[in-house]
Formats: structure tokens, C-alpha cells, sequence
């Protein structure tokens, strides 16, 4: 049975269609930034964070990894397993309990997750990293892609436009090897579960 929520921007923007992506533009930019940036292989279990419309947990399946989808925003979701009948996708706050066992990912992706489009050293962003974390195995890969120009805007109304070092500080507080790049506005961060 579909859950609903009411009122917030995702709620209005996914129910207008949300963003539209093109599949091989999309395939081929994860194929290369993630895949072979990180060295995932085909088969590996993975976890969606924050999927929205379940767009890119669907292509990470037809991509070859056995990928679950988890996000906040029941419309979002409800509209997700409607275009995406196969796929498991479960409405969640990544801060909270998952429906999954812990430690059984290889690979947690985030792609644009709203927390960690403002302070990165706020409490939220910190939750959810610790959190997802812990449905990482040992040594598993946490994947996140945001966009950012890197000028360090803090526009109160905006999303941020965090530098590098905000990410890499983030990130550095799990795993002092993450690593932390940017291609063309997007910002790719790779961190290990350490503990
Ligand atoms: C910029 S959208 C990205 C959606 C999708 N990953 C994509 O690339 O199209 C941000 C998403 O983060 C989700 N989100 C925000 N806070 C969340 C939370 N605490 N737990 C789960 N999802 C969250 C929103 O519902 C929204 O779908």
C-alpha cells in the first residue's frame, strides 16, 4: 500500500516529475566516476541513500550491483516503486534504523543528499554519515556525489557551495584516507568504514 506525506518540497517537485535524467549520459558518468574511480565490481551489495525518484538505483542495478534504494520523501518513493517495480525501495530517514542488516553493504552511494548540501559539520550530516556507516561491512566504500562550485558560499536561502576542505574535514572524521575530488561541479568523496 502507497505511504503519503504532505508539504514538503520534495512532496510538490517529485509529484511534477522531478529532475530528468538521460540514461546513458548518467550511465556513462557513473561508470566513470564511480566504478572505476573506486574499483566496484559487479554483484557487490549496495545502498541508495537518499534516492528520490529511484532513477539511479535502478540504472545501478542495470549497471550490474544488487542496489536498494532508501529516501525520506514517501512521494518520491511511492512514485519510484510505481516506475520501478522490481527494484527495493523503502522510505527512511537515513539518520534512523534501516530495514537491512548492518555491516551487509560493500557500498553506501549518496548522491546529493540535502544534509550534506549545508554545514557539513552540523549535527545532521554527521548523524547520517555515522549512521549509513554502520550498514557498511568493514572496510566497505561510503560514495558521495553533490554538486558544489567550490566558492564557499553560505547563502542563507541557498544550498551551500562547500569547498573541498569542508568535504574533506567531513569525511576525514570517519576515515583519514578518504579522498575527495571534483570534475565540472560535482564533488565525488570516498571514505572507508573503519571500525
Ligand atoms: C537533491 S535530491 C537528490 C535525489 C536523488 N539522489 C537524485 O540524484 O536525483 C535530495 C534527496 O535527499 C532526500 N533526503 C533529504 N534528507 C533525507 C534524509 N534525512 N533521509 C533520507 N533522504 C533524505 C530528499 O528527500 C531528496 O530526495
Amino acid at each position: 500500500m502507497a505511504t503519503t506525506t504532505t508539504g514538503s518540497f520534495y512532496d510538490t517537485f517529485y509529484a511534477d516529475g522531478g529532475w530528468q535524467y538521460g540514461l546513458i549520459r548518467e550511465w556513462l558518468w557513473h561508470r566513470r566516476h564511480m566504478v572505476k574511480r573506486f574499483g566496484l565490481k559487479r554483484g557487490m551489495r549496495m545502498l541508495e541513500a537518499a534516492c528520490g525518484l529511484g532513477f539511479h538505483t535502478n540504472l545501478f542495478c542495470r549497471m550490474g550491483f544488487d542496489c536498494v534504494g532508501v529516501d525520506t520523501c514517501a512521494t518520491g518513493i511511492n512514485t519510484a516503486r510505481q516506475r520501478y517495480p522490481k527494484r527495493d525501495l523503502n522510505i527512511c530517514d537515513v539518520r534512523g534504523d534501516l530495514p537491512f542488516d548492518e555491516a551487509s553493504f560493500d557500498v553506501v552511494v549518496t548522491r546529493g543528499c540535502s544534509l550534506y548540501h549545508y554545514d557539513l559539520a552540523a549535527p545532521a550530516p554527521i548523524e547520517a554519515t555515522t549512521n549509513l556507516m554502520r550498514y557498511l561491512k568493514p572496510g566497505g566504500r561510503f560514495i558521495l556525489i553533490i554538486v558544489s562550485d567550490l566558492s564557499g558560499q553560505r547563502d542563507p536561502v541557498k544550498i551551500w557551495q562547500n569547498r573541498l576542505e569542508d568535504y574533506r574535514a567531513h569525511f576525514s572524521r570517519f576515515d583519514a584516507n578518504c579522498t575527495v575530488d571534483w570534475h565540472r561541479g560535482v564533488v565525488i568523496c570516498g571514505a572507508r568504514r573503519t571500525v
